[in-house]
């Protein structure tokens, strides 16, 4: 396949997103898609803002703004603070655009053509003083499982349970504050999942290959049984319901549910890539009548999200009948928790992707939230191990290697890669390993294994250390200047071959990196024997040591940040 399209969940329009956000499907989606543009193949990497839905709305109306004007806003900065990050999206897109209203709407036409959806009377929750219905996060009141006082509508915060918000106690309006609430009758719109029970499950059979975390939570839902899933709300912000193109009779204070037309801008959000220039042909990724089976699809989401990537979407891109890509490979992440707790938008606590780069540069939380992937299972965040990978991986081993070799070669060598010797028993050596290093490395990377890869990573890293440690190109160049030259020609190539291979995880320390030793950036992925990877700089070539690569973290800083963040809960 030399066509890949990547995506990954579309992350909430409600306010900069914390780093387990990052951590669990932007972050990783980039470092792949990084990878495989190095390989050569054309890659084209999705996402895009998540704009409708009761937490758009309540987070517009906390901040004293109109939902369109906040959206507008919070857009802007989530696009600017993940190119801080160093996301190489392809496009970051928008929910609310036209794109996706005329995509979602078409998706709902042939759905209810194939007679997959129907009208249904509901009963919901009427506010009298609102004059409105009050959909999932309007209404909250206690839980009627675990009694907490405070559970949304749509789900109970204390216990997790998913709530219908019919079933709360003592229920009042999240707008006002009233309880003079009463029960009505509604009708919405119902994607008859049940009908394609069936034909969901041999879709998921035919993915034997995905990692274990989604086929499991997809066999769960599955086994479970599927219901027909309401897929309208009583809201005024978002896609409005039609039918063929106009309004849909009684449905004028309706719009789709943002779950029905989020994973539907993956695809809106490529038109939108394509609509900005000319040459740009977004069926040719999309649609398998247009070339898109030649395209592996590959989706990047924490574990919350697998129930809707495994069984709602594909109901939605299966029940149209119509040629769509659906997913090839899904992977899915586990929880990266804020010591015993979790992080948490409304109280606070954990760190933030804008407060993240106000303390240290981005590559330092590339590194430690990939090599610290939450792959197996959750995985807690505290200050000790995050200053322990910085330190022991970035400063002590790669930091370092880059430095002493650069260094040695400006001041023995002119700065220049040197001439002359031939290759001994040591570099013959490092090539084998080099080789089979790569070899293993390359592996994890096309299987999206991270914390492997990230190892596999380090343990090049540390070779390069080894090296120079046995070679020792100070005690040689006392006695044998071309041995010295070897040596120092064999450490600056390793410098160029850590460039490049770095670049998925650190793309702004590879940068910095190349530079040093005046290879290409973005460069391509290396040969995978380990000589020929070893030959990426002429002998002549000029290089000069970087500034220091990766600072230490202190102590204090630790105890600094453990303040002002807050720890354990
Ligand atoms: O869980 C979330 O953050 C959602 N906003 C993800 C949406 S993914 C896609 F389907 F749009
Ligand atoms: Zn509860």
């Amino acid at each position: 396949m030399s066509r890949i399209l990547i995506t990954s969940a579309l992350p909430y329009i409600n306010g900069i997103k914390h780093l387990g956000n990052l951590a669990g499907s932007m972050l990783p989606a980039d470092v792949y898609a990084r990878f495989q543009r190095g390989r050569g193949r054309e890659v084209l990497y999705i996402c895009a803002t998540d704009e409708h839905g009761t937490p758009a709305e309540l987070a517009a109306a906390a901040a004293g703004q109109d939902v369109m004007t906040y959206c507008q806003e919070q857009h802007v900065l989530q696009h600017d603070i993940g190119r801080a990050f160093g996301l190489s999206w392809d496009w970051f897109g928008r929910s609310s655009s036209p794109q996706n209203h005329k995509l979602t709407q078409h998706f709902a036409d042939v759905l209810e053509d194939r007679g997959l959806i129907e009208e249904r009377l509901d009963k919901m929750i009427y506010s009298i003083d609102d004059k409105r219905f009050l959909p999932d996060r309007y209404v909250e009141g206690t839980c009627p499982i675990c009694n907490y006082e405070k559970a949304r509508g749509d789900q109970c915060d204390n216990c997790g349970s998913l709530l219908d918000p019919i079933d709360l106690k003592n229920p009042y309006s999240v707008i006002s504050g009233s309880r003079n609430l009463e029960v009505r009758e509604t009708r919405h719109l119902y994607l008859l999942q049940t009908r394609m029970a069936e034909r969901i499950r041999a879709w998921v059979d035919g993915h034997a290959d995905w990692p274990h975390l989604a086929r499991s939570i997809a066999y769960k839902h599955l086994d479970e049984g599927l219901i027909d899933r309401g897929i309208t709300r009583d809201l005024a912000w978002g896609v409005p319901v039609t039918r063929n193109g106009l309004p849909r009779p009684g449905f004028e204070d309706k719009v789709f549910y943002v779950w029905f037309d989020a994973p539907v801008e993956y695809i809106a959000a490529t038109r939108e890539w394509a609509d900005a220039q000319p040459d740009r042909d977004w069926e040719r990724w999309w649609r398998t009548d247009k070339g898109a089976s030649d395209v592996r699809y590959v989706e990047f989401m924490g574990k919350d999200n697998v129930a809707f990537h495994t069984v709602s979407f594909p109901a939605t891109l299966l029940g149209s009948e119509e040629p769509w890509k659906t997913v090839d490979m899904l992977k899915a992440f586990n929880w990266l928790n804020w010591y015993g707790g979790k992080f948490s938008t409304s109280q606070k606590r954990g760190v933030f992707m804008d407060a993240a780069l106000d303390i240290l540069p981005a590559d330092y939380w590339r590194w430690y939230l990939t090599s610290n992937a939450p792959e197996g299972s959750d995985t807690a965040f505290t200050w000790e191990q995050f200053a322990s990978a910085i330190n022991r991986d970035l400063a002590d081993v790669l930091g370092n290697f880059v430095n002493r070799i650069l260094k040695f070669c400006e001041s023995r060598f002119d700065g220049v890669v040197p001439e002359g010797g031939e290759p001994g028993e040591l570099e013959r050596k490092l090539y084998d390993e080099v080789g089979a290093r790569l070899a293993e490395l390359t592996t994890q990377m096309e299987t999206i294994e991270l914390r492997k890869s990230a190892q596999a990573l380090r343990a090049l890293w540390v070779l390069g250390n080894e090296y120079l440690q046995e070679a020792a190109p100070w005690t040689a160049i006392k006695t044998d200047r071309d041995r010295a030259a070897v040596i120092v020609r064999t450490g600056l190539n390793l410098v160029a071959l850590f460039a490049r291979i770095s670049a998925p995880f650190i793309p702004f320390t590879a940068e910095k990196i190349a530079e040093a030793v005046g290879d290409a950036y973005p460069a391509a992925w290396p040969e995978l024997e380990g000589e020929a990877a070893l030959s990426i700089l002429a002998p002549g070539q000029p290089v000069r040591a970087p500034e220091v690569l990766f600072k230490k973290i202190e102590e204090t800083q630790i105890a600094e940040w453990g303040e002002r963040f807050g720890g354990a809960e």
